[in-house]
C-alpha cells in the first residue's frame, strides 16, 4: 500500500496533458499493426506502445491476466486523459491499473473501471490477435 501511495504522489505532481485525448479513424487496410512480443508483458503487467497509424499517433495499453493478453486505447473513459503517469508507467497493483489523472481504477483482464469518477465504465478494448509469439493489432 505504502508503494501505490508514493505512486499517487508522483502521479499528481507529474505534468498531466490536458488534452481530451481522441481516437481518431484509421483505415481497415493499415492492419495488422505489430505491438509487441508476448514475452514483453508480463504477467499481470500492463505495458505502454505508441504507433502511428494513418499518420496520426495512437497510444495502447497491452496487459496480460492469466496467460491471456488484452489491448486497450490508452484513453481513460472518465475524461479521455491517457493513463499513464509517464510514457508507458502504470500504477498498477494487484491487477487493477490506476489512471494518474483522477484515480479511476480499472481492472487488466476486462477494463472495467471498479473505482473512481466513472466506476462501471470500461477502457475500450482494441481487437488483438497472437500469431508466432507476437501481439498484432487488427482494428481499433
Ligand atoms: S481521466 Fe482518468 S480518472 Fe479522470
Amino acid at each position: 500500500m505504502a508503494i501505490l501511495a508514493r505512486s499517487y504522489n508522483l502521479a499528481f505532481h507529474h505534468e498531466v496533458d490536458d488534452a481530451v485525448t481522441q481516437v481518431p479513424e484509421v483505415a481497415d487496410s493499415v492492419f495488422p499493426v505489430h505491438l509487441c512480443a508476448v514475452e514483453d508483458v508480463a504477467e499481470g503487467a500492463a505495458i505502454g506502445i505508441e504507433k502511428e497509424l494513418s499518420g496520426e499517433q495512437h497510444a495502447f495499453i497491452v496487459t496480460c491476466a492469466d496467460g491471456q493478453i488484452h489491448a486497450y486505447h490508452n484513453v481513460c473513459p472518465h475524461a479521455g486523459r491517457r493513463l499513464d503517469w509517464a510514457p508507458g508507467r502504470f500504477l498498477l497493483k494487484d491487477r487493477v491499473l490506476v489512471c494518474a489523472a483522477h484515480g479511476a481504477s480499472f481492472r487488466i483482464e476486462s477494463g472495467l473501471c471498479t473505482g473512481g469518477p466513472c466506476q462501471g465504465d470500461h477502457l475500450a478494448r482494441v481487437g488483438i490477435e497472437i500469431e508466432n509469439d507476437e501481439v498484432l493489432l487488427t482494428g481499433l
